[in-house]
């Protein structure tokens, strides 16, 4: 054993200087053969020229290799079925696009992803942004949907799973490409698990799956998700991708905050009341609308964010002035002390939101509605997934401290 080691020790540097001198030798010919190429009309796509080298800001220029393989979930995120009039709000569908995008790479394939994202029209009213002191009058913005690529920034995400827009040039090519492969090109598949479409030949070489998703909703191919190792990218995944435009424009926000904390309080959404056959009120998260009003946060935040430090608040409740009564130990701020910023930027609530989720996770202290996790700081301790149960609101503080 003894004597091996300085004969590897040698024999590295050497193969490392022949592949240095056959790596410059070879970058110098592709140099060489895409200056002459670039002068024609042919594109030199796997010529690693500088210029190619460059992150370019339009994913669509993004060159194939030509060994790509794809993987098509419909052109709806959460609709895949006949039913396509509304859908759910940002973070279900983004629930859905994280599933099929961790299908894509388990499969190693390129995700093709709808070009457009539709905007539930309850999530699009301008009030948040306004502050407005008129509920009656609530300005909504006009678009039902959104351009993906206003959201996400889909180079970046190209470097954890590659995508394309069911709009680009390269998905055209594919689709064109993959009818002339004949029985290789293109595979429609429904309820084939994720296994077999990787383990089976079958499937492994052809090169577009069009999957039918769950009619319901596309996360519901991904129910395994309480299997924690099953769970290929984090919830923070796509709330990290957001378009570069966003980026700085959180960027900018939090760089006027200083040092702050940030709070993020779900009421509109999560406050669903119905009556029971007895016409008694009933909610599934029974402490919810407690511990989501002011003076049971000031209570239930004293031990986390100290009097003064100025707080970051984001919420969908839509009285004015409701957290107010916050500002007796802190110096309250929302996304509508810089609409002068955003108003320029920001064309729906998803962009709106997803600012705000930047600017909250640059916080030095954050405090969600919900715990996700056990290290998370919450408002309530009822869980986000509730059992289905219909149960009675409560109000008082008997016996809890805060
Ligand atoms: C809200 O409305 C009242 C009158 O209804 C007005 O005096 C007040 O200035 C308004 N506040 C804001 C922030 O627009
Ligand atoms: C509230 O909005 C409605 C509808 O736009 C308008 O008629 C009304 O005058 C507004 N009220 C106030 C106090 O601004
Ligand atoms: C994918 O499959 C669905 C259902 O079979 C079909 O309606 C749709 O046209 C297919 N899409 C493509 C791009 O082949
Ligand atoms: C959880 O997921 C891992 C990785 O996919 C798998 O190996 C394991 O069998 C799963 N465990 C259960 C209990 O399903
Ligand atoms: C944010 O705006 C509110 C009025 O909408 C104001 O009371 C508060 O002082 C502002 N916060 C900061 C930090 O400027």
């Amino acid at each position: 054993m003894a004597f091996h080691k300085p004969l590897r020790n040698k024999q590295k540097p050497r193969s490392r200087i022949l592949i240095f001198t056959i790596s410059i030798v070879a970058s110098a010919i592709l140099y060489l053969l895409s200056s002459l190429v670039s002068t024609n009309e042919f594109s030199f796509s796997t010529a690693k020229t500088p210029e190619n080298l460059v992150v370019k800001s339009n994913s669509q220029q993004r060159e194939p290799n030509g060994n790509e393989k794809y993987l098509y979930w419909g052109n709806r995120i959460d609709c895949p079925g006949k039913h396509c009039e509304s859908c759910e709000g940002l973070g279900h569908q983004e629930s859905s696009l994280r599933c099929a995008l961790e299908e894509a790479m388990f499969l190693r394939r390129t995700f093709v992803m709808p070009s457009r994202m539709c905007i539930n029209p309850i999530h699009n009213k301008k009030g948040i942004l306004r502050q407005s002191n008129n509920s009656s009058s609530e300005e909504r913005w006009a678009s039902s949907s959104c351009s993906m690529d206003s959201l996400y920034d889909l180079d970046l995400m190209s470097n954890t799973v590659p995508v394309i827009l069911d709009n680009s040039k390269m998905w055209y090519r594919v689709l064109s490409t993959s009818m002339k492969l004949g029985d290789r090109g293109i595979a429609h598949v429904k309820g084939v698990s994720r296994d077999d479409l990787k383990e089976k030949s079958g499937y492994s070489n052809i090169l577009l799956i069009n999957r039918t998703a769950s009619p319901l909703s596309w996360f519901m191919e991904c129910k395994d998700r309480n299997n924690r190792s099953a769970i290929m990218l984090p919830y923070s995944f796509l709330p990290s991708m957001a378009a570069k435009k966003l980026r700085d424009v959180a960027e900018k926000i939090k760089v006027l905050l200083g040092d702050y904390d940030a709070i993020h309080v779900r009421r509109g959404d999560k406050l669903k009341i119905r009556k029971d056959r007895f016409g008694v009120e009933r909610t599934l998260h029974p402490h919810l609308d407690r511990d989501t009003r002011p003076e049971f946060i000031l209570c239930r935040i004293a031990k986390w964010v100290p009097p003064g430090r100025t707080l970051f608040l984001a919420s969908n409740e839509r009285t004015p002035g409701f957290f107010s009564p916050l500002s007796v130990r802190y110096k309250l701020t929302y996304s509508s002390n810089y609409s002068s910023i955003l108003d320029t930027f920001v064309e729906n609530n998803y962009q709106l939101f997803m600012i705000e989720r930047l600017v909250m996770m640059g916080a030095k202290t954050f405090i969600r509605t919900f715990k996700g996790d056990d290290t998370d700081l919450s408002l309530t301790d009822d869980p986000k997934k509730n059992s289905k149960a219909w149960q009675l609101p409560i109000y008082t503080m008997d016996g809890e401290k805060c």
